[in-house]
């Protein structure tokens, strides 16, 4: 507890702390963020790291931090923390700094789905269990609801989604993977689905649309998984579902270079905080194991 405080009783550290609390930053990243020398950033970042406030993971030359160690005390303080650091006075400009590196890593992500838009179903097959996570996934979707997909990729789950629901939207902000998804539609003579171009954080729909929303697959893509979550509250209809498939954690790190992840996957702990805070209080998840090389997958139901 001792080791806790005292890390923690710095104004620097503390900005630290309050930035990993919003994803998971590189010592570079973190450098740009807060205006430092990097020396001076690594010499903090080593303390709350001894201390159990942060962990690391590395990935060749790159080592990642996130706020939570191997510190229980940490773990029980937490919320508190992130509560007390919106007061610091660095506050705006850091969050300020930290939407610049975050939308660069979007504008990255989108570049890759732009490039592989045609081969995505061929990598996914090859490194997901996705006919079992699908069907899991499938019989959780309401029959008759309006549901929408976020991140649909090249539509391979809007078949089945329309066979279950009244009306179905499709959004992602890859124009080339929404042009898969036409060609998708178009062979398969599937006529009314509606598909736009749009921004998880920012969907192209008004309040209490849908009683339904699909994210499979997508969240470990977002550079604020937290603000995906509550936009899609915002567009569910009071009652209405969110069903989550990701990636469970995982210590690949080569994913984040070739398939431009921005998370190792989830812990389930971690999803269901999130959901709870963006007002999901209702979680119930599924873990399927990877067989084959295969990753291991989080089926999520989220209810208000
Ligand atoms: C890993 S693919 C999954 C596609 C599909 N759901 C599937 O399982 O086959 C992630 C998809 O999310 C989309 N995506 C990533 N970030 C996004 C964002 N910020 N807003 C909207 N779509 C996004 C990508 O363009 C891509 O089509």
């Amino acid at each position: 507890m001792l080791d806790v405080l005292k890390a923690l009783a710095d104004p620097c550290r503390l900005r630290l702390v309050a930035v990993l609390l919003r994803g998971e930053f590189t010592v570079q990243e973190l450098t740009a963020i807060l205006g430092m020398g990097q020396s001076r950033i690594s010499r903090h970042l080593k303390i709350l790291t001894e201390a159990g406030v942060l962990s690391v993971k590395r990935q060749g030359t790159w080592s990642y931090y996130r706020a939570g160690g191997d510190s229980p005390f940490f773990a029980a303080i937490r919320s508190a923390v992130e509560q007390g650091t919106e007061a610091l006075p660095e506050r705006g400009r850091d969050l300020a700094a930290v939407a610049a590196v975050l939308e660069e890593r979007r504008r990255k992500s989108q570049e890759f789905f732009d490039l592989h838009a045609r081969q995505w179903d061929d990598i996914a097959r090859t490194l997901l269990p996705v006919s079992e996570y699908r069907e899991r996934l499938l019989a959780l979707v309401p029959e008759g609801a309006t549901v929408v997909e976020i991140g649909l990729g090249t539509g391979g789950l809007l078949p089945a989604l329309a066979a279950r629901a009244k009306r179905v939207i499709g959004i992602d902000h890859s124009p080339a993977m929404l042009e898969e998804a036409r060609r998708r539609l178009a062979a398969a003579g599937l006529g009314g689905i509606e598909l736009r171009l749009g921004e998880m954080t920012h969907l192209p729909l008004p309040d209490n649309v849908a009683e339904c929303a699909v994210l499979n697959m997508v969240l470990h893509h977002a550079a604020d998984p937290q603000a995906v979550l509550a936009e899609i509250r915002r567009v569910l209809a009071p009652g209405g579902s969110l069903l989550l498939v990701d990636l469970a954690r995982h210590e690949r790190e080569w994913v984040r270079e070739q398939l431009a992840d921005q998370w190792l996957g989830f812990e389930e702990d971690e999803l269901t905080a999130w959901l709870s805070a963006a007002g999901f209080p209702y979680v119930r998840c599924e873990r399927i194991e990877g067989m084959k090389g295969h990753e291991a997958v989080l089926v999520v139901r989220a209810a208000d």
